[in-house]
């Protein structure tokens, strides 16, 4: 009886679910189109690029993305590059193929005189199993005396292609690389100095390959680059302030840090970023460099190791304090009020760092870790908010150059500093700095 609900739900969704995406497809590809020149539909079929009809090579992406039309079915059917599937639907990034179902059939002494398995080859194709895809195997029944297993794959088979493969110019410059190792590298950023895969110099990433995988530096401020998002960059730290005492109050070690891009630069550090302190007798200083003015400082004091709380950065053990708008660059040097030496049996060093807050929180054990400055620089950047240049939208849009491409906006930087950024209008998505722009 469970056999034959099994089935009958089975052959539900092997007659209907084609249809029901068929439905979906016509109105999601409304807006993708084949290319120029070529057919964009086969029968019921719309093909977007990079699919493409026939065997003109020149109508798809490479040959795994050709779809081939049989002439002599009726209705048309079309198959899928250089492999037997059918192909059902083509939209949001996906492909549906007509899928069989498999089965094993074992009689009473254990032997499987028929069979009918299913293998689907994805090798040296541009398509994965998407993960829509569920596996269904109903157990061992009882058909005309034999055993059977069933292998369902639930259908139609989908697989989903990255967006990368398709169609580069979403992110980077047509001809361009769009990552650097696993950073992925949207313009205005690109990959190359002076490649012309950027908008201008400050925004040429060096890749270096002395890596592996390799990585993106920023060229011109060499910051070793964790990610690029719409509006900010986020940095590898090279080294945090430190300052070690020994049991007498003698300093062991010292390193005051300097950090700075240049001023004409289009970056400033993003208010993400906290100027924090750790340690139980410390006081840092943040200034401008080359100014001697003094822009913030913090003090972290604490007297015995069970004065700390997990998490709570307000000066006791650790102190946070905010940046002002549109800086650029710092020194950050550490004193103390006694010299570590009413606190040295648990707290030799004073540290003080600027970097994201939220991949920073603070732990009691972080003053008597010999470990501290390493793990900081591995696992909290800095974060730079990033703009166009030095000039207003106002004073941008009247120049050829004015970065915002179609749908989108233009946002200015409230710095005070000029630069501007673009956003897509709203129900517009893809890169606005990229021709032809946001598309809907
Ligand atoms: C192949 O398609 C291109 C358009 O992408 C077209 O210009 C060309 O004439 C086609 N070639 C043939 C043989 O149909
Ligand atoms: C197109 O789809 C409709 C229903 O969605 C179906 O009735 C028709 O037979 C299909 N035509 C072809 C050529 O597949
Ligand atoms: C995949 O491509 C590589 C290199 O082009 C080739 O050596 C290999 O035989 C191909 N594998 C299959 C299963 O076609
Ligand atoms: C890539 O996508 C954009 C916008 O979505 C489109 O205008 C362009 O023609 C596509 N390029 C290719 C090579 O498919
Ligand atoms: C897309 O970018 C990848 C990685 O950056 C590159 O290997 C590939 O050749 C590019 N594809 C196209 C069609 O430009
Ligand atoms: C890149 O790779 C590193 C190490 O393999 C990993 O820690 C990191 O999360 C990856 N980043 C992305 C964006 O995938
Ligand atoms: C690119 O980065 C590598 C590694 O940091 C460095 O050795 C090289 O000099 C850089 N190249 C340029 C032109 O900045
Ligand atoms: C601590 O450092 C000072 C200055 O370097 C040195 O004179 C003193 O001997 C050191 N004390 C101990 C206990 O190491
Ligand atoms: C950094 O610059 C961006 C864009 O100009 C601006 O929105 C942001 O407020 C600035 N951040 C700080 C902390 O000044
Ligand atoms: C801390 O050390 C400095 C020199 O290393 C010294 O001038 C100062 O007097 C010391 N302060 C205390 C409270 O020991
Ligand atoms: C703005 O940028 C241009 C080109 O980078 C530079 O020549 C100019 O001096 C900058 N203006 C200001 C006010 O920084």
């Amino acid at each position: 009886m469970n056999l034959v609900l099994h089935i009958t739900v089975f052959i539900f969704f092997w007659l209907h679910l084609p249809l029901l995406l068929a439905d979906n497809s016509n109105t999601a590809t409304a807006t993708i189109t084949a290319k120029p020149g070529c057919q964009s539909t086969w029968g019921n079929l719309t093909v977007p690029y990079p699919f493409g009809i026939g065997v003109n090579v020149s109508c798809s992406l490479n040959p795994s993305f050709n779809i081939n039309c049989d002439t002599f079915s009726d209705p048309p059917k079309a198959f899928l590059g250089t492999t037997d599937l059918e192909v059902t639907a083509i939209f949001d990034n996906k492909i549906w193929v007509k899928n069989s179902l498999a089965s094993v059939c074992y009689d009473k002494d254990g032997n499987a005189p028929t069979d009918n398995l299913v293998s689907i080859s994805l090798i040296n194709t541009s398509f994965s199993p998407s993960t829509e895809n569920q596996l269904t195997v109903i157990g061992a029944c009882n058909m005309q005396q034999k055993a059977c297993i069933l292998l369902i794959l639930w259908l139609p088979f989908s697989f989903s292609i990255s967006k990368q493969t398709i169609n580069n110019s979403t992110i980077a410059l047509p001809g361009c690389p769009t990552k650097c190792g696993n950073i992925s590298v949207p313009y205005p950023f690109g990959i190359g100095l002076d490649a012309g895969c950027s908008i201008g110099p400050w925004y040429d990433i060096n890749c270096s390959k002395s890596f592996n995988p390799p990585k993106p530096f920023l060229s011109r401020t060499n910051g070793e680059i964790i990610d690029i998002s719409e509006t900010k960059i986020r940095v590898k730290s090279n080294g945090i302030a430190y300052r070690c005492y020994n049991q007498t109050g003698g300093i062991t070690r010292e390193c005051p840090t300097v950090y700075g891009i240049d001023e004409t630069s289009p970056f400033n550090f993003s208010n993400e970023n906290k100027f924090i302190v750790v340690g139980c007798d410390d006081v840092s200083y943040m200034a401008k460099v080359a100014t001697d003015n003094l822009i913030s400082s913090c003090a972290a004091i604490c007297s015995k190791n069970s004065d700390l709380s997990d998490g709570s950065c307000s000066g006791i053990g650790c102190c946070q304090n905010s940046i002002p708008k549109g800086l650029k660059n710092y020194i950050n040097f550490l004193n103390s009020y006694g010299n570590h030496t009413k606190v040295s049996s648990f707290n030799r060093c004073g540290y003080s760092f600027l970097g994201e807050q939220c991949r920073y929180r603070f732990h009691p054990s972080d003053v008597s870790d010999s470990n501290f400055e390493h793990r900081i620089v591995e696992t909290v950047p800095m974060v730079f908010d990033w703009v166009i240049g030095n000039q207003t939208c106002a004073e941008a849009q009247k120049s050829s150059l004015f970065a915002c491409q179609e749908n989108s906006i233009c946002v200015d930087s409230d710095t005070g500093l000029g630069g501007y950024h673009c956003d897509c209008s709203k129900g517009y998505k893809g890169n606005p700095y990229l021709r032809p722009g946001c598309q809907g």
